[in-house]
């Protein structure tokens, strides 16, 4: 098999959807296997049957630690080894103004996008660590570098994203792991379309609605972060860690207006976990 990825071993979580699913397309077509890790069942499952070989689902819930520990088990087991962990699986989680903010679903927010990738980091270094390789990846966001462009915890977990992955690679490093984060800008998701579109189905809503706010000629889609994952995955990156890296089209360095901030702190305040929305009057 060739490709930048050649006789990698990758598992991507939050796989079945979105920016994940992109990266594991991206990673398979670039000769890595993949374990697709998600709640998602059935997504999951029929992305990774129609990738075929050197593809497969996992169940994985990544507030639970079991589940992770199980995963990464899975990928030595199957595949022989880890090379790569993507750790993208996020919810944009507590909504509306800090007064209101219900500490339930700031700790929800937390175990999943927080939480889940410390213990993704965990485990992942538990494997790399002896083998003395590895490239651990983790999605932060343009809101945890600044404020104003989403939700008030939703922002905290992405900045405490950025600090444990530049404390994590400075004791990776001399293990010969890395350990890098990207941050994307307003992607075309099911994320985000539940956000600016009709609910998360409606891509084409997404792309219509943020190509209104596009700092560039369109949005960004997952292939455009999956391009930036591949080059922190690949031996291109070799020396490269304690960094972030921003595929954002310059909204976090050369600034503008997130189309994710209107409304973010009107009432009522509630819940956005993978397309369910709650909220606190329900
Ligand atoms: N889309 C954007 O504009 C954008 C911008 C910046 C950062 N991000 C981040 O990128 C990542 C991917 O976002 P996306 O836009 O592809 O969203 P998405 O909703 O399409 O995909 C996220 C996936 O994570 C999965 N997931 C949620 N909770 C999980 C859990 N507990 N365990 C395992 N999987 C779980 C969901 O089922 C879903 O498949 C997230 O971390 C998000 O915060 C997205």
């Amino acid at each position: 098999m060739s490709g930048r990825l050649a006789g990698k071993v990758a598992v991507i979580t939050g796989g079945a959807s979105g920016i994940g699913e992109g990266t594991a397309r991206r990673f398979h077509a670039e000769g890595a296997c993949v374990v697709i890790a998600d709640v998602q069942e059935g997504p999951g499952a029929a992305l990774a049957a129609e990738l075929g070989d050197g593809a497969l689902f996992r169940r994985t819930d990544v507030t639970r630690e079991e589940d992770v520990a199980a995963l990464v088990d899975t990928a030595v087991e199957v595949f022989g080894g880890l090379d790569v962990m993507f750790n993208n699986a996020g919810v944009m989680g507590a909504l509306g103004p800090i007064d209101r903010t219900r500490l339930a679903d700031a700790d929800l927010t937390i175990a999943v996008d927080l939480r889940g990738v410390l213990c993704g980091m965990k485990h992942a270094a538990r494997v790399m660590k002896p083998r003395r390789s590895g490239s651990i990846i983790s999605t932060s966001s343009p809101a945890g570098v600044l404020g104003g462009v989403g939700p008030h915890v939703y922002s905290a977990v992405k900045a405490g994203i950025i600090g444990l992955s530049n404390s994590v690679a400075a004791e990776l490093r001399r293990f010969g792991v890395r350990c890098n984060v990207i941050v994307p800008g307003a992607v075309v998701s099911p994320m985000t379309a539940e956000l600016v579109a009709e609910g998360a189905a409606d891509l084409a809503g997404a792309q219509t609605a943020l190509s209104g706010t596009a700092y560039m000629d369109r949005p960004l889609r997952p292939a455009d972060i999956a391009a930036g994952a591949l080059y922190l995955a690949s031996d291109d990156a070799a020396l490269v860690t304690g960094t972030v890296l921003p595929v954002d089209a310059g909204m976090t360095g050369a600034g503008g207006p997130s189309p994710f901030a209107t409304g973010r702190y009107e009432e009522p305040a509630g819940l956005l976990e993978a397309g369910r929305r709650t909220d606190a009057s329900t």
